[in-house]
């Protein structure tokens, strides 16, 4: 492919452009066009050009970023300038962030918009609604499965209300992320009917069979998500008489991204949401976006490509906003969703941190930090512009996928220790306070992972049943230490709803027909707002809670070094119950914290000759930012309390 090739093919589609395109005045979607349209077209050529309507579809893709940007309002196009020019500013520390269902923080959109206040309060200013468009009832997968992707649910409000609700966060600074769908829709998307009545067109957006040939080579190499209640991939339809790939639930169809039409209408409805003045999308599901025989279908090559594709499609149009990638794989894969390279190969800003999130689970199980020690030492490094979301819950379940290299090098055996964590998270290992439910036992490979709110896996649940004091105490400084590392780790910290208030389990879903066979529910509480004042109310459960959160993000937001550039240190040492790592000023690094924390319910000791070589002096006087105060320091010695974490500075 040469540079020739790919201009010569702009100009004639610039020609082709329909008059109402070519009338306006889009001069900076030109500027951004052409710079990025060699990447655009070769990689849209590595994905089709092998069709014949190669040429037509590529047209389509720079009408549809056109009419995008023609859509886009002169407010959010000033928004995107800005960031254009500032454009590390999502890897600032003042980012902090919280993740929720409308309707289990409020009564619907509306009313959201009227609870901005305790955004605030806590800190926060960066949300994610959790999905809001339509879904049929009963078959949503918390709305994942997707009937209209430009249909809100009428239940949570109309496009107005989301429109307001992002006028209200913009005037308080609040960054809002919506979801995007990517990988399937629901059977009862217009796309999956109109397949369903036989238009080939439509079938051809899914991955449709005759018989079993294929759907049965697929399956030898393709794990199963949801083993329990979806067993298998493929889902027979009566009406139309095939097979459909249905990776997830066997209402959610999977699409077919080797279809460039699939990919131009996804396009197409990114932008519309962008357009609604959504700052981050985030990718539901990225690394199932390639079906290919012969692998389990999960991070194909060309699924990087289409990310990259959309990225640079989306930079044309709305260069203001960010992706993140939800891709809960293997840390070596998961690295990759940033992309490769920086300046040819980009795909989403933001990625979720699974691993660091399983990790931290694995600490609280077994109250020493050397698997997590292991797993933050062999992270892969990211490429700049590259930011984590940092989080200990969401909505879905906890799965152990670190890496087995890692668990055996922390002393253990693989398969036993992952069982020990769902026995301890699950409350079927002696003594574990968890109240967790396993979800998704698979009977072949012996795997389950964990659903449960934060506060029932940390023991409160327990502690709060048996009035059992030392227990509630422990498990709100689990709650807290959690916090604080993902606060202060690089990346953006993602708190979830309910868990600066230590909301536990929510047990109604199983009187609900839709939601019993799906435990997550279990973890997606809705907010008991009578019961949230309590976090005004000192000596309170939600009041300690709720005040240490409040003041570790006031914290954060200030602390320079806990931005994310790439500068933290991890400090290997002799304590095995402790994590520690050295945080940095990338500008000026002698700034620096002293990041420690004790997942030992027994007080521990910190060495400080250990961090010689660090440059740190083993006498030197630290004071710890959270406290104010100067920690206990014997000798060369300091000591923390069970559950205790520091963030240090030397005075
Ligand atoms: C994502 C969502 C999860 C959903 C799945 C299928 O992983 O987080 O809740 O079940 O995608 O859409
Ligand atoms: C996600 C993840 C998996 C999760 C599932 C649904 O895509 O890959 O870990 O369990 O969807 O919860």
């Amino acid at each position: 492919m040469y540079e020739q090739v790919s201009h010569s093919l702009l100009n004639n589609i610039l020609d082709d452009l329909k008059p109402e395109i070519r009338r306006q005045d889009i001069r900076h979607f030109y500027t951004r066009l052409g710079a990025n349209f060699y990447a655009i077209y070769s990689l849209f050529f590595t994905l089709y050009g092998q069709r014949d309507d190669f040429k037509t579809q590529m047209l389509r893709l720079v009408e549809t970023m056109a009419k995008g940007y023609i859509a886009r309002s002169a407010e959010l196009e000033q928004s995107d300038i800005a960031r254009e020019q500032d454009h590390n500013w999502f890897l600032s520390q003042q980012w902090v962030g919280m993740a929720l269902y409308t309707n289990g923080f409020a009564d619907n959109l509306a009313d959201l918009a009227n609870k901005t206040q305790y955004f605030q309060e806590l800190g926060i200013n960066m949300v994610h609604i959790m999905p809001i468009l339509m879904c049929p009832t009963g078959k949503s997968d918390g709305g994942y499965a997707v009937s209209d992707f430009r249909q809100i649910d009428d239940r949570l409000g109309t496009l107005n209300d989301l429109r307001r609700l992002a006028e209200e966060f913009r005037k308080r600074d609040i960054l809002l992320v919506l979801d995007i769908v990517l990988n399937h829709t629901s059977d009862e998307h217009e796309w999956a009917q109109k397949a369903i009545n036989g238009e080939q067109r439509y079938q051809d957006y899914y991955f449709v069979f005759g018989n079993r040939e294929v759907p049965d080579m697929f399956e030898q190499s393709m794990p199963e998500i949801f083993p329990e209640s979806n067993p298998g991939n493929f889902t027979w339809n009566e009406a139309m008489q095939k097979w459909v790939m249905t990776v997830f639930h066997n209402y959610q169809w999977d699409l077919n991204y080797s279809n460039p039409e699939v990919f131009v209408a996804m396009l197409d409805i990114i932008l519309f949401w962008a357009n609604q003045g959504v700052d981050i999308l985030r990718l539901d599901a990225v690394a199932f976006l390639w079906k290919k025989i012969g692998s389990t279908c999960q991070n194909e090559r060309n699924a990087h490509l289409i990310l990259q594709l959309m990225k640079d499609c989306c930079q044309v149009t709305a260069p203001g906003v960010l992706f993140i990638a939800e891709a809960i794989v293997t840390p070596v894969e998961m690295i990759k969703y940033f992309g490769e390279d920086a300046i040819i190969a980009k795909e989403c800003e933001i990625a979720y941190n699974a691993t660091l999130m399983a990790l931290l689970w694995d600490g609280i199980a077994t109250q020493n930090a050397r698997l997590l020690y292991q797993g933050v030492k062999n992270l892969p490094a990211k490429l700049e512009r590259a930011t984590w979301l940092n989080y200990v819950r969401c909505h879905d379940d906890i799965g152990f996928g670190f890496d087995d290299n890692d668990i055996r090098a922390a002393g253990y055996d693989p398969y036993a220790h992952r069982q020990f964590l769902v026995n301890y998270f699950s409350g079927q290992f002696e003594g574990s306070p968890a109240r967790g439910m396993v979800f998704m036992h698979n009977e072949t490979t012996g795997d389950a992972r964990i659903s449960g709110s934060m506060a029932s896996l940390v023991g409160l649940e327990a502690g709060q049943e048996t009035n059992d004091q030392a227990l509630i105490d422990n498990a709100v400084k689990k709650i807290v230490l959690l916090h604080s590392l993902i606060l202060s780790f690089g990346g953006i910290p993602l708190l979830y709803n309910g868990d600066a208030l230590g909301v536990i389990n929510d047990y109604s879903y199983r009187d609900d027909p839709h939601k019993s066979n799906d435990n997550r529910w279990i973890h997606r509480p809705k907010i008991n707002w009578e019961r949230a004042e309590l976090r005004k109310k000192q000596g309170t459960t939600e009041y300690v809670l709720f005040n240490a959160m409040k003041k570790m993000i006031a914290i954060r937001k200030e602390t320079s070094a806990f931005a994310d550039f790439n500068n933290r240190e991890l400090v290997d040492i002799d304590n095995q119950h402790l994590l520690c790592y050295l945080r940095f000023d990338h500008q000026r690094p002698s700034e620096r914290v002293l990041v420690v924390a004790n997942f030992a319910a027994s007080p521990q000791y910190l060495d400080l000759a250990l961090l010689r070589s660090k440059g740190i002096d083993p006498f030197t006087r630290f004071v710890d930012l959270y406290s104010g105060r100067q920690p206990a320091q014997y000798d060369r010695h300091i000591v923390l309390q069970g559950f205790q974490f520091y963030w240090l500075t030397q005075i």
